[in-house]
């Protein structure tokens, strides 16, 4: 399918600043959103001077709003629900305002945007694609990342359901579930709390590189890295017992437990 124009959420850092660079490099006219307009611009001074930045707060609802609008004016051919966050540490240690807030930013907003960008598409009578990020944690509940994990699996189970209703329409939904990769993620999710770098993170350039050639072959869902492939099939066939305890040993040294947990809440 041949992309002119894209927009892109939570292009101001990681992952969506990188599929910003890599996109323009194939002559794809962008739009990139976050909440930080410093960062945005940032971005864009190493894009061509015609790429657009726009300022929206996906966890409000007249920013989603604002940005719908501008979807239906732009008409953008592709759209990359990128903006995410997780937090680590027992649902219960965070505000629950917080956790509120991801289902804002997670599923609300890509919800949204997902429907009116693909109305957007058909009422242009454009063939497009809109592309979910979405997450290996997807696939399982997940002790200690519960509501983050969550998330993510409505994003699979929305984005193949209405990839389903739309490929008809020359809209094709994809959703991509990558494995942990080298972006600013851990530390928004740890509270800053000091990451290591394990052996099974991958780079943003190589996650990058297979998405994009998610696009090119319309593949519907793609897991990133053949690792993560291997744990989520073991992880289907392991009793939850003996899982749910490995899961949460997964995440024990990526948070301070006490500052999460011992905070005024
Ligand atoms: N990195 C991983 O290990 C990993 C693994 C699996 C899935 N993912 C998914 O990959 C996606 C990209 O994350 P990343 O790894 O690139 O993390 P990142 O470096 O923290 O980038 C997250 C992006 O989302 C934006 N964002 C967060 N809250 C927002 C809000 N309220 N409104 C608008 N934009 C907001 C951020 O923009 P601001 O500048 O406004 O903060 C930033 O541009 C997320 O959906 C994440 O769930 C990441």
């Amino acid at each position: 399918m041949l992309i002119k124009f894209a927009l892109i959420t939570g292009a101001s850092s990681g992952l969506g600043e990188q599929l910003s660079y890599a996109l323009s490099k194939r002559g794809i006219g962008l739009i990139l959103t976050g909440r930080d307009e410093e960062k945005l611009k940032k971005v864009a001074s190493h894009l061509p001077p015609s790429t657009q930045v726009i300022c929206s707060d996906l966890a409000k609802s007249q920013d989603r709003k604002q940005l719908v609008e501008f979807i239906h004016k732009q008409s953008p051919d592709l759209i990359i629900n990128n903006a995410g966050f997780g937090l680590y540490g027992p649902a219960l240690c965070h505000p629950t305002l917080d956790l509120q807030e991801m289902i804002e930013v997670n599923i609300q907003a890509l919800m949204e945007l997902t429907l009116e960008g693909s109305k957007a598409m058909i009422q242009a009578k454009k063939r497009g694609v809109i592309l979910n990020v979405s997450s290996a944690a997807a696939f399982m509940s997940y002790p200690t990342f519960c509501v983050y994990a969550a998330t993510k699996a409505f994003v699979n189970s929305f984005s193949q359901g209405i990839h389903e209703e739309l490929k008809r329409e020359g809209v094709h939904v994809l959703t991509v579930c990558p494995g942990q990769i080298d972006t600013g993620f851990r530390k928004r999710a740890s509270g800053g709390f000091p990451q290591k770098k394990d052996k099974i993170t991958i780079d943003k350039e190589r996650a990058v590189a297979l998405i994009l050639k998610q696009i090119d072959n319309l593949t519907p869902i793609s897991i990133i890295d053949w690792r993560y492939k291997c744990l989520i099939a073991l992880a289907k066939l392991l009793p939850k017992r003996v899982l749910f305890p490995l899961l949460e040993k997964s995440l024990r040294e990526r948070y301070d437990k006490k500052a999460i947990c011992d905070r005024d809440t």
